[in-house]
Formats: structure tokens, sequence, C-alpha cells
């Protein structure tokens, strides 16, 4: 995944590459790099124990005008100093950063004369291979271009040379923007990287080299033709400070989601609304709607297509990752559901239905993001920035909008009671989490019981379970406990059943465990450990039980609940 940032300008080029590489650890966090371009060389420092460390020691990059940074999430290679970013050639001349995966760095490295190989990364071949091609009398522009031409894989790539201010840039599939300054120019894997010093940028696309200089930004498409791309403007509202009242992101993001909600209602009402009224129409004039995503935004496609085909509509969920030629036809409408917008299994999953001909449609949280760019028609779920790596403010605003989008069907949903049921379920349940989580906590595996539309709720809590909690769990389909899975309950097991009526399927499975001896937690608006309101929108208001829940059980195992180990906010390698 990695962030990249680069700036050649007047300024503090120390701050903005330190404040563009905090805004970009969503991307990766596992460590981090920076190179400055001083006149007989280029200075590199890396570091494994975060930002704040590496800048540590730093008061600025005195007379300097260039530099560039890089947040890493390891691929190839062990969290250490050495394989963190930039990678330096053998001369330390030109230094490189690199986000994406060069697959065939093997066969690249094995073409190129002897070089000496400091890291066990794939990145550092392109230095080398830079290095040699200039050897040969090339600059780094064409050097650049031979690069690009024979890497296999997904690329953003940015090159500095000492006694050079330009960053040279070039990029396959891996993301990146340019950013317009007053007094010097930006390059960054994504725009909130620079954004708080200039709300103007370029896409590059995939193909594209770049030259960044302070006074001029050179485009150059795969022909070699310099091009001129379209300068969009953006905002950007950021959230990155806690307050007093919050110690971490999650939880500040979880009390967010009533307000998340409102703003998604009213868009609704206004702006927003010939988007709805035009998915609509795409839905109504299709046979068959493929809703596709990964992890949490997978769980809620899960429930935005038994909700669509509840009214009547031949809706499935596929998963990004596995999403393939078979799964579509000409006429199928295809609906991406990212939170970043910048998932690389979703980006491919659009690739394949844009071939076939589909016409794609997405449900994004990030505006600008790449997926938003390759949809014909996009919905911003308008959760704001999301800063932990578990998705919640962001997972209910997915499923407010197929509940929108179902109303613009004809579905008769009133909205009005939605917010309130919201409120209630935070304020009711954070004691009752905090009791549950002592209880909870050192246990190793745990079930999350789950049918119809409450089984993806069910996956959800218990991925967030997993990822922030590091509790080994499963949500489970209560109806087939006993075709197998039944035989993992045990005296004392946990397991958390969602019981959306009295009545339901699901009350009979739970009776299957708890005979077994299992701790249940009961979930339900009439009875259980947490106290629920009764809602036309349960499948929200378990979620943020779970996610309550979640962010409790990790406060007390003392975890690092915003940033957990292995993981990365934004997805963007195979
Ligand atoms: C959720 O808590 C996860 N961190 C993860 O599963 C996430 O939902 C997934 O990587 C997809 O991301 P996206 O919504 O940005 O595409």
């Amino acid at each position: 995944m990695c962030g990249i940032i680069g700036y050649v300008g007047e300024g503090d080029v120390k701050q903005i590459i330190e404040e563009g590489l905090s805004k970009l650890e969503y991307r990766g966090y596992d460590s981090a790099g920076i190179a400055k371009v001083l006149e007989n060389k280029i200075f590199c420092k890396k570091e494994v124990e975060g930002i704040k460390k590496l800048f540590s020691g730093f008061e600025s990059f005195d007379n300097v005008n260039a530099g560039m940074g890089h947040t890493r999430w390891a691929t190839h290679g062990a969290v250490s100093e050495k394989n963190a970013h930039p990678h330096l050639c053998c001369e330390g001349e030109i230094a490189v950063v690199h986000n994406g995966i060069i697959e065939n760095h093997k066969e690249i490295r094995d073409s190129l004369g002897q070089h000496d190989y400091i890291s066990e990364t794939d990145s550092e071949v392109a230095a080398h291979f830079i290095e040699e091609k200039m050897k040969e009398g090339k600059t780094i522009l064409e050097a650049l271009e031979a690069l690009r031409d024979v890497i296999e894989g997904t690329f953003a790539i940015l090159v500095v040379k000492r006694a050079e201010e330009k960053i040279f840039v070039c990029k396959e599939k891996s993301p990146i923007a340019l950013g317009i300054g007053e007094n010097g120019n930006y390059v960054a894997s994504d725009i909130y990287a620079f954004s708080g010093f200039t709300e103007r940028s370029i896409f590059l696309e995939d193909g594209d080299l770049a030259v960044v200089e302070q006074n001029s930004l050179k485009i150059f498409d795969k022909k070699g033709n310099i091009v001129e791309r379209q300068i969009k403007d953006f905002e950007w509202e950021e959230r990155r400070d806690l307050d007093d009242e919050h110690d971490h992101h999650m939880i500040r993001e979880i009390q967010e989601q009533p307000d998340a909600v409102k703003r998604l209602l009213d868009s609704y009402e206004t702006f927003q609304k010939e988007f709805f009224e035009e998915i609509a129409e795409k839905i109504n004039s299709s046979d068959k709607i493929i809703i596709t995503g990964s992890g949490s935004s997978f769980h809620s496609s899960m429930v935005g297509a038994k909700l669509l085909r509840d009214i009547g509509i031949n809706a499935r969920a596929i998963v990004a990752s596995e999403f393939d030629e078979t799964d579509v036809m000409e006429d199928t409408v295809v609906l991406a559901v990212s939170q970043s917008g910048e998932t690389m299994d979703v980006l491919d999953a659009i690739d394949v239905a844009d071939e076939i001909g589909c016409d794609i449609l997405s449900i994004v949280n990030v505006p600008h993001s790449s997926i938003q760019r390759k949809s014909d028609i996009s919905i911003e779920i308008l959760a704001g920035q999301e800063i932990c790596v578990a998705s919640t403010k962001t997972f209910t605003n997915q499923l407010v909008t197929f509940y929108l989008i179902c109303k613009e069907l004809g579905k008769d949903i009133k909205f009005e009671k939605l917010v309130e049921d919201i409120e209630k379920t935070l304020e009711r349940n954070q004691e009752i989490s905090k009791a549950v989580a002592k209880n909870i906590k050192d246990e190793n595996d745990l079930y999350v019981l789950g049918r119809n539309k409450y089984f993806p709720i069910a996956k959800e809590i218990a991925l967030k379970l997993k990822e922030i909690s590091y509790i080994h769990a499963e949500g489970l389909r209560g109806g087939e406990l006993k075709h197998g899975t039944l035989a993992l309950i045990e005296e004392g097991t946990p397991v958390v059943s969602l019981i959306p009526e009295k009545d339901s399927g699901i009350v009979s499975n739970v009776e299957e465990v708890e005979s077994r001896g299992a701790k249940s937690l009961r979930t339900s608006p009439f009875y259980g450990c947490f106290e629920l309101p009764e809602s036309d929108f349960l499948p929200i208001l378990f979620s943020i039980t779970g996610f309550i829940l979640t962010y409790h059980t990790a406060y007390e195992k003392d975890l690092p609940i915003d940033k957990p180990r292995n993981l990365a906010k934004s997805v963007t390698v195979r």
C-alpha cells in the first residue's frame, strides 16, 4: 500500500513532508523514510518507530528545495530500517520511493549488471535500474520511461537526483496526484497529503510520466507526448487531532455516527438527490445488479443486495477479490462499494466489468478517489474522514445509502427515527459494553450468530473483533449451526446472537448453543444483555453495538486501537 509525498519549491520542505506523511499513515505505518536533495548527495533517513521519531532531530531542511517521503506497509521483506524507503542506487546519486508491487523484480534484477542491494524489497531494483540506464547515457526521464515499460505490476514511483531540484514520477495502477502550489508543486499518493498547502490538483493517468519542479509541472503520456490533464479543485475537512473527550479515533468516529447519518440523509433531500435518482433508474432498467466490495464494504454490499432482493431486484454481492468475467454480462449494472475509493481489488473488479461494457456505479466516502473517477454515477456517503483502520461510521453510512436507494426505488422507508435510534444505541450500550468487554477480553474464540440480512452483520462484528481486539471471531449463519459448526461450542464458549424479533428463527439456534453451555450474549431490542430500541434499522444498530463492544474490548487489552498490527486503512495492493 504505502504513502508517498514529494515537494519542490520554497518554504519548509521538512514541514510539508512531515505533515504529508502523517496524513498518509493510513496507507501503512510499518516504517517511514525521507530523502532530501543536496548539492553533492541525496540525504536519506529511515525509521521503524513512527513519523515523529523520523523527524526528531531535524530543525528544518535548511536551503533545501526538494524532498520526498514514504510511509510503508511491508509487502516484500520484513519491517526494518533497511527495507524502509527511500532506496538509493549504488553511488547514492538517486533515490526512489515506490508504492505498489514490482512482480518481476527478480527478472529485472537479473537483467542488470553488478549492483549492491541493501534491502529485501521489490522496490530497490528501480533505483539500480535507473542508475544503470543513466550510465548508458539516458536521462532520468528516459530511464524512467524504460523502467515503466519493463515493470510488471503496479507502481507509483518518485525519483530524485542529487543537485537537481526536481521530482520525476511514473505510475501504473497505483494512484498519484500532483498538487499545484503558489511557491512550489507537490506530488503524493492522494490529494489529502497536500491538502492544507494547496487545494488544486491533477490526477495522473496510468502510464503517465511527470516532472515536478518549483515553477512547472510537465506530464507525458505513454507515447511520450506532453499532455495537459484537467486541474481539479477540491476541499477536504480534516479531523486528525483527538480532543480531550476521546482517547482514540475509533470511539470518536463511533460517536460521530448520528451527525454522519444526518449529513447523508440531508444530502438525499438536496444535492445528492439527482445521483440517487440516476442510480435508481440504472437499477430499474437492468436485469442484474452485482454489488462488490472488500472487507466491511463487502459486508455492507451483502446487506444491500438482500435489501434490493427484498423489493424484487435481482441483486447479488460478490467479494471484489474474486470478481471475474463470469459474474457479469454487458447489461449487468455493477455497484462498487468502498470507503477509501482506492481498494485495488475493487478497482480490478471495475476494470473487468468495464471491459465487458457494464455500467459502473459506486458508493464511496472519499471524493475524487480512483473508484469515484472510474464510475458513471457515484454517491458519496459523507461520513467525513475516518482515521481508525476499522470502518465504523462509514459502514453505517454505507448501509444507510442502501436503504436510501431502496426508498428511491419505491420502498416505503421512514428515516425520521433513525438518528434518534442510533443515539439511544450509543448512549445505552457504553457501560454495558465495558462490562461485557471485561468478560470476553481473554477469550481466544468467539462466535456471532445471525440469519438472513443479519448474517453479514454477524460477519462484520466478527471482523471488527478480529482486527481491533485480536480475538478470533467468526460470524455464523444461525441455521447452519446444526450442519457442523455446533461442534465448536463447549462450556463457556462466548456467542453473540443477533435477534431482531422475539419469534425469529435465530432464537432456536441460540437455544441450541445455550443448551451446550455457551456464554450467551443475546442482542435484541426485546431482551438480552445489550439495550436496543425497536427499530426498522436493526442491521445498523446491531453493528453499532458490535463496534462499541470491540472498542472497549481492545481498550481493556491495551491494544493499538487505531492502528492494529499488520493492517492499513487503504489497501492498494492485490
Ligand atoms: C474494515 O474495518 C476494514 N479495515 C477493511 O475490511 C475495509 O473495509 C476494506 O479493506 C475495504 O476498504 P474500502 O472500504 O476502503 O474499500
